[in-house]
């Protein structure tokens, strides 16, 4: 029987007994669903697992999405996205920065994210230890810590999110190597808006949805009201009794409930410490059919 146990940080549990190379019974779905309601993240120590089986695992949650960038594929599965830093015959094998700054992944989409599932195959160590951490804040926990008046005030606003902003940030750090957006990527991921506060579909509790990545303005607000709310967002939601840091151990498969967290891969390795890591991005549209 699955068991599982919490970090006993903000967030997280380590979940046992199950060989996700296999197809999950309904029973095993659904144990697995209301854990990641539970407790935002999960991981699975000691797993084998194909592309194939990767991408099997993770559609029995909801659709996949190929990545919009669309340069960094297994070959043959375009659903198993690489996240690397390595390079063969000087070409890059995978996206070398992915997610390195807090965010939610695709807030920027009309149809919002559920989870994301991440294999870990190569993890990089210094001194014993592993670096290219992925961190995660509880946001759960934090729209419940949020001042009643703020509560009331942001009750019913929109935000307006943008995939570019993420991307151009990354841009601009040393050393990085992605192109811009073509004007097809930024035609094909428009901004779009969402509740700053969801009601999350497997708890049925109230949820922070706004990311420092991709959140640009609440809408109904004056610019600046937007933007100092937003500032006092973004440090809020990252208070430290929010948090939980997964040291990755290969083998490992994490996966994250993209609606109730949000996340950091931490960019602390060079580019001869090596990280390989397959990904896959599932889609809420199991839970919000309409946006579909
Ligand atoms: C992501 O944001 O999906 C990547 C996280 C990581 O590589 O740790």
């Amino acid at each position: 029987m699955i068991q599982a146990t919490p970090s006993g940080q903000g967030l997280g549990a380590r979940v046992d007994n199950i060989d996700l190379s296999q197809p999950l019974s309904q029973e095993q779905y659904k144990t697995i669903e209301g854990l990641l309601g539970k407790h935002g993240v999960l991981w699975f120590s000691k797993q084998t697992l194909t592309s194939a089986q990767l991408k099997a695992f993770s559609s029995t949650f909801g659709t996949l999405e190929v990545n919009v960038a669309n340069m960094y594929q297994d070959p043959g599965i375009p659903e198993v996205m690489i996240l690397s830093n390595k390079k063969v015959d000087g070409k890059p094998l995978g996206l070398a920065d992915a997610g390195q700054d807090w965010h939610t992944d695709m807030s920027y989409s009309k149809m919002i994210a559920f989870t994301n599932v991440l294999y870990g195959l190569e993890i990089p160590h210094r001194d014993g230890k592993p670096l290219g951490n992925t961190e995660f804040s509880n946001m759960r926990a934090a729209y419940a810590a949020l001042p009643d008046e703020l509560k009331k005030k942001l009750e019913g606003m929109t935000v307006l999110h943008d995939f570019n902003k993420f991307w151009e940030n990354m841009r601009k750090q040393p050393g990085c190597t992605r192109p811009p957006l073509t004007e097809a990527q930024l035609k094909a991921k428009p901004p779009v808006s969402h509740p700053i506060f969801l009601t999350h579909p497997i708890t049925g509790e109230k949820i922070l949805y706004a990311n420092p990545g991709y959140a640009m303005r609440i809408n109904e607000l004056p610019e600046k009201e937007s933007d100092e709310i937003l500032n006092f967002l973004f440090e809020h939601q990252l208070q430290p009794q929010f948090r939980y840091r997964h040291l990755w151990t290969v083998g490992d498969v994490l996966m994250w409930d993209n609606m109730g967290t949000i996340h950091n891969a931490v960019a602390d390795y060079t580019p001869d410490e090596h990280r390989f890591i397959k990904r896959c991005q599932v889609m809420a549209d199991r839970y919000f059919p309409l946006a579909a």
